[in-house]
């Protein structure tokens, strides 16, 4: 999926050590570190996320690396300079940002997240697309959650950086997030070879709720019997930063053992409010809604128990499609 070697390695390395550096070392480092202290992150967190502050100003990482018109041109590859298109003009990508190293699962940094000290838009700023990165392949925390972990009994698949971070500073060192994109079955293939349980725990808000779902399509694919995926669903204007800080780590996991709603669950019981069972009509559209989901599902056992179920709920078999065999299963 990535090139074992490329010169952008070095370089993004380079770009990490820098920003790390200004964090502990740069005259306006102040705001950043308050921002930080302010988010309730502590030194060895940030360490241990080797996170870093990109200084204001145009051209602080530019000089830094210094640079001919080849080491130039790697770094705009790298996505860490911008050149503008009519000007020719090369100016830092990341400008007066906290910034978030993205790692791959050798731990080179492939990317970063930056997000600005207050209010300003783009709130988040993010690497593009470059040779070495490929951000809807990538989990945002995985590399630092299988260091701190000898075996993960669960991974926790968040929305945001801070969220990962956040949960880490509170001990559950078992955070990931996507990078802004929706969760995807090469996500979930990917995180069912590490674990065999994974836990969604998005925003609570509209748009966490419709990641929660798409979330949901993207795991049934890998639903082999002895996997697990659950889902917690947070109080409306929380998330897993916000509610791990005022709540603690305690009550945190309480709240994951009390309310973590099983996979199967939250199918049926989403299904049950677009169609309702309780008439004839509910049950023929309930039927046709859950088969094509439920014919997803590679483990046979959990497969033949949701049809159970669905029979139970409708009165109807819904064996509407055959299993799904191997081979179409790989060609999703
Ligand atoms: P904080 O305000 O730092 O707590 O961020 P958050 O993670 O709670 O942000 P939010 O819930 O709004 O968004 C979730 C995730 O979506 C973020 O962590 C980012 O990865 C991404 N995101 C949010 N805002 C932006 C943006 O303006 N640009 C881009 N590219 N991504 C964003
Ligand atoms: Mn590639
Ligand atoms: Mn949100
Ligand atoms: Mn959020
Ligand atoms: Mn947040």
């Amino acid at each position: 999926r990535q090139p074992t070697d490329s010169p952008l390695y070095p370089l993004l390395a380079a770009a990490t050590d820098f920003y790390r550096q200004s964090l502990k070392s740069h005259p306006a480092r102040k705001a950043a570190i308050d921002y930080l202290k302010g988010r309730g992150l502590s030194g060895v967190i940030a360490r241990d996320f080797a996170l870093g502050f990109a200084p204001p100003g145009w051209d602080n990482l530019m000089k830094h690396l210094g640079g001919d018109a080849l080491q130039q041109k790697a770094m705009i590859d790298a996505g860490l300079l911008i050149e503008n298109a009519d000007s020719g003009k090369r100016y830092d990508r990341f400008r007066d940002r906290i910034m978030f190293p993205i790692r791959d699962s050798r731990g080179r940094v492939i990317a970063f997240g930056g997000r600005v000290l207050g209010d300003d838009k783009p709130k988040y700023l993010n690497s593009p697309e470059t040779p070495v990165f490929h951000k809807g392949q990538e989990l945002y925390g995985l590399y630092e959650a299988r260091q701190a972990n000898r075996d993960l009994d669960e991974v926790i698949v968040v929305e945001g950086y801070m969220d990962v971070i956040a949960l880490a500073q509170q001990g559950l060192r078992n955070a990931v997030a996507t990078l802004g994109t929706a969760t995807s079955e090469e996500h979930l293939k990917r995180l069912f070879r590490l674990t065999p349980s994974v836990l969604f725990c998005f925003d609570g808000d509209a748009a966490g709720r419709k990641a929660a779902w798409r979330a949901l399509e993207a795991t049934l694919p890998s639903l082999q019997d002895g996997l697990r995926a659950r889902f917690l669903f947070l109080p409306e204007g929380e998330d897993p930063d916000s509610l791990v800080r005022a709540e603690g780590h305690e009550a945190f996991l309480a709240r994951i053992q009390q309310q973590a709603q099983p996979l199967a669950d939250y199918l049926f019981q989403q299904l049950a409010e677009e169609a309702d069972p309780r008439s004839l009509e509910g049950k023929a559209h309930l039927a046709t809604l859950a088969a094509p989901l439920i014919d997803k599902v590679p483990g046979s056992n959990l497969r033949a128990l949701m049809r159970r179920h669905l029979k139970e709920l409708t009165g109807l078999e819904g064996e509407t499609a055959p299993a799904p065999s191997a081979t179409e299963n790989d060609s999703q």
